[in-house]
C-alpha cells in the first residue's frame, strides 16, 4: 500500500542483502515511520514478540522470515521453531508458518539447498499472504457494493476493530481489503474506526493507513459502537480474526465479542474477513481451545502519545492499581453472519468453511 505516494510492503528482503529482513517498525506509527532491520532470529522473535511487527498474516510472514534466517545461520531448525513460537500464543498464522517452513526445509538435501528452500518458502508464504488478502478484497467489496444500493450515494458505514489493515498483513489487509478496493472503485465508504485500547491499534494504525489511502474515517472510544449501531449509523461491522476455529468460531483483539453483541441486537451485519492461514483446522471449539494471550499490566495502566517531536509514556491508574490485560476474545459463530476468504464468501459453520477448503476438512 502506500505511504506518502511510495508502495510499501510491511516486510521484505533487503534488496541488495538478502541475509537482511527490512520490517516497517510499527512501535513508531503514525508519529514516524521507521524501517527496522533484522538479521537473527533472536532479533526477529523480539520483534514479534514487543509488537514491532503484529497483526495475524504479518506475524506469519514474520516467522517465515525468520526461519530462514536461523537456516542461513546454521541454526538447529527446532531451536529456532521453539524460540519463534514461544513469541505471541493467539495468532495462528505463526504456527502455520513455522510448521510449513519445517517441512519444506526438511525436503532439501544438502545446506545450501535447505536455505535456498527456506528462503523460497519465506518469500512464498508473504506472496501469497499478499495475494490472498487481495482476492478477500474483491469478494468483500460484492457486500459493500451491495449495501450501497440501498444508501442512495450516502457513504456505506463500516466499523472495524483493531488493525487488520495491511500492518496486520504483508499488504492489503483482510478487513481492510474490501474497503481499499470499494474506495478505489468509486463506492463511498466511511470507517468508524474503534480506539482499541489497550495498545491503540486503531487510533494509530488503522486511522494512519486509511488517511495515507484517503479513505474518509473517524476513530471512536471503544464503547462507542453500540451507541451508533442503535442510531442506524452502522451498515456493516468488518473485522479480522487471529486464529478461527474450522466450526466458525472467531478469536481477535479484546472487545470484538461486546461489538458482535451489539451488532446482533441492531441488526447490523458482522463479517470476519481472512485468509486461509487464519483458520486452525484442529479446533472445533473456540471458547474452549483458542489460547488467550495476557499481556503486561503497564499496557493497560499507561498509555502513550506524541509530544513535541517525541513519544511521551504516561500513568493512568493510581500506581499500585493491578491491571488485567486480555489481548482477545472468543465471539461465538452464532453472532457472526459470514466469513469472507480469498475463495469467496462463506457461513460461520463446519460445512460451508469445509465446502469452500475441502483439502482440509477433518
Ligand atoms: O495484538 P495484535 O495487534 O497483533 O492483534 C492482531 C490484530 O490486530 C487484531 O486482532 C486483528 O483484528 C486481527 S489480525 C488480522
Amino acid at each position: 500500500m502506500n505511504v506518502a505516494g511510495q508502495h510499501y510492503r510491511t516486510i521484505w528482503l533487503k534488496a541488495n542483502d538478502p541475509e537482511v529482513v527490512q520490517l516497517i517498525d510499527q512501535r513508531a506509527l503514525p508519529h514516524r515511520f521507521v524501517i527496522e532491520e533484522v538479521g537473527t532470529v533472536e532479533q526477529m522473535a523480539e520483534a514479534i514478540r514487543d509488537m514491532h511487527v503484529r497483526g495475524a498474516g504479518l506475524i506469519g510472514a514474520a516467522a517465515g522470515y525468520g526461519m530462514y534466517l536461523g537456516m542461513l545461520a546454521g541454526m538447529a531448525l527446532t531451536a529456532a521453531a521453539e524460540r519463534l513460537r514461544a513469541t505471541r500464543p493467539t495468532a495462528v498464522n505463526l504456527a502455520w508458518a513455522i510448521e510449513r517452513q519445517l517441512a519444506r526445509i526438511a525436503s532439501g538435501g544438502t545446506v545450501p539447498e535447505k536455505v535456498s528452500l527456506a528462503r523460497e518458502t519465506a518469500e512464498a508464504i508473504a506472496n501469497e499472504d499478499a495475494e490472498h488478502c487481495r482476492q478477500i478484497g474483491i469478494h468483500g467489496l460484492q457486500l459493500l457494493e451491495r449495501l450501497a444500493r440501498g444508501k442512495s450515494g450516502r457513504p456505506v458505514n463500516v466499523l472495524t476493530h483493531c488493525n487488520a489493515g495491511w500492518l496486520a498483513f504483508v499488504d492489503y489487509g483482510s478487513a481492510t481489503a474490501p474497503i481499499y478496493a470499494a474506495h478505489d472503485r468509486g463506492v463511498p465508504v466511511h470507517v468508524w474506526v474503534d480506539e482499541t485500547r489497550p495498545r491503540n491499534q486503531g487510533a494509530k494504525l488503522t486511522a494512519w493507513e486509511l488517511g495515507e489511502h484517503g479513505v474518509p474515517h473517524t476513530v471512536i472510544a471503544d464503547n462507542t459502537g453500540g451507541h451508533l449501531m442503535q442510531r442506524g449509523e452502522v451498515d456493516l461491522v468488518l473485522v479480522g480474526t487471529d486464529r478461527t476455529t474450522y466450526t466458525g468460531d472467531v478469536a481477535n483483539k479484546i472487545g470484538t465479542y461486546l461489538k458482535a453483541l451489539a451488532a446482533k441486537d441492531n441488526n447490523v451485519p458482522f463479517y470476519v474477513a481472512l485468509p486461509s492461514s487464519s483458520f486452525d483446522w484442529k479446533m472445533r471449539d473456540g471458547l474452549a481451545e483458542i489460547p488467550i494471550e495476557q499481556r503486561g499490566p503497564e499496557e493497560v495502566k499507561h498509555a502513550d502519545g506524541w509530544v513535541a517531536g517525541e513519544m511521551v509514556e504516561v500513568r493512568l491508574t493510581p500506581e499500585k492499581t493491578p491491571a488485567a490485560n486480555y489481548g482477545f476474545d472468543v465471539t461465538p459463530r452464532r453472532l457472526i453472519s459470514g466469513l469472507i476468504t480469498e475463495r469467496g464468501i462463506c457461513q460461520p459453520n463446519e460445512k460451508s468453511i469445509c465446502a469452500m477448503f475441502p483439502e482440509h476438512a477433518p
